[in-house]
């Protein structure tokens, strides 16, 4: 059975509270604005397209509970619901990009009236979920290809179901080749700070059956050196044109191991995770988080109280370390700019 991270249920966005895995499974419903602001600021809900499909569901909220008389006055909240959704992760582009897809909608219906628009919003959130759901599982498709005999792959942060509408998109190629009955051992960076790694991605894996061993981030150096690895795949929160990836941090350095071990380094990601407006890596916005998610775990103080910390939440790869990128509709191989350019092109 695939889990469902967010779901409408009852007027609500319901979804499940990731800050509570892999302990306690609890249901968060989002019965307004402020609340679904919340659950992606403070991670209730993560993972670039789950953050996507969650903005969705609120917009459909928004509309939904509007009392406004004149499509005009729901669509001026609507561009206001927008922005203040975009906000709360400025580094995933599938945020933006769900919430303009959905004010889109609101525009195009706008002529036929209010409940016009509550019923499109309504279908669109949840076409841009099914949506995500049949990405992942064209991802898995290509890129079980691309997993080695030996099936030995790292993986960083938490890139599967949990971070999705269903399947993920570095767990897909994993989940396909292992259900194709191939080899497969993945190797779980912890990924500090938040550890999305060692509480989400271990729980999935767990879940599926899929053998696996979890290692805190410092050991992945070691692990290639002595062979152990055959490639990387992760996720990514936003593609910029050139191909250089945002992602969790930690991931950049992966990418330069992987390059000095001569490991193949994959991306796998929906094509809403790339962003043609962004030229290059270094015009993508990286959150910075609060410092106590580094000096806490779970609440608990690890370092001196008053000790100055930094926490920038994601880094940047460039294009030439990524061997190839993974999406619903192929494998693209460098060069990333027209190769990127002529994927979108082809939608
Ligand atoms: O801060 P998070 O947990 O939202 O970061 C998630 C990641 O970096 C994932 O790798 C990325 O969003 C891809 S999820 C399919």
């Amino acid at each position: 059975m695939e889990l469902r991270t967010v779901w409408w249920e009852d007027d609500a966005v319901c979804l499940i509270d990731q800050r509570k895995l892999p302990h306690t499974m609890e249901v968060v419903r989002c019965t307004d604005l402020a609340a679904v602001a919340y659950a992606i600021r403070s991670m209730q809900v993560r993972g670039a397209p789950a953050i996507g499909c969650t903005a969705a569901y609120g917009m459909a909220l928004v509309a939904q509970q509007s009392v406004a008389l004149t499509p005009s006055a729901l669509l001026t909240e609507l561009v206001q619901a927008k922005a203040t959704l975009d906000s709360q992760r400025p580094t995933a582009v599938n945020l933006a990009w769900a919430t303009s897809r959905m004010l889109r909608r609101a525009e195009a219906v706008a002529s036929e009236g209010v409940e016009a628009i509550k019923h499109a919003l309504h279908a669109e959130a949840e076409a841009i979920f099914a949506e995500d759901l049949a990405m992942c599982h064209a991802i898995g498709e290509h890129g079980a290809s691309l997993i080695p005999p030996r099936g030995h792959v790292l993986t960083h942060c938490n890139a599967g179901g949990l971070a999705t509408a269903g399947y993920g998109t570095a767990l897909a190629p994993i989940r396909t080749a292992f259900a194709q009955g191939r080899p497969v051992h993945v190797f779980v960076d912890e990924t500090r700070p938040f550890l999305q790694g060692a509480r989400l991605t271990a729980w999935e894996l767990l879940q599926a059956g899929i053998p696996q061993t979890l290692i805190t981030d410092n050991m992945a150096a070691f692990m290639m050196q002595r062979g152990q690895i055959d490639c990387v795949i992760v996720g990514a929160d936003r593609i910029a044109a050139n191909g250089d990836v945002a992602n969790k941090i930690g991931t950049y350095g992966l990418a330069v191991l992987a390059r000095y071990h001569n490991i193949p380094f994959y991306v796998a990601a929906p094509s809403s995770t790339i962003d043609l407006a962004t030229a290059s890596g270094a015009d993508i916005p990286i959150e910075e988080r609060d410092p106590a998610e580094v000096t806490h775990i779970a609440g608990v103080a690890i370092a001196p109280q008053g000790v100055r910390a930094a926490h920038p939440a994601f880094d940047v790869t460039p294009n030439e370390l990524v061997t190839a990128i993974i999406t619903e509709r192929g494998i693209v191989r460098p060069p990333y700019l027209a190769a990127l350019r002529q994927l979108e092109s082809g939608r």
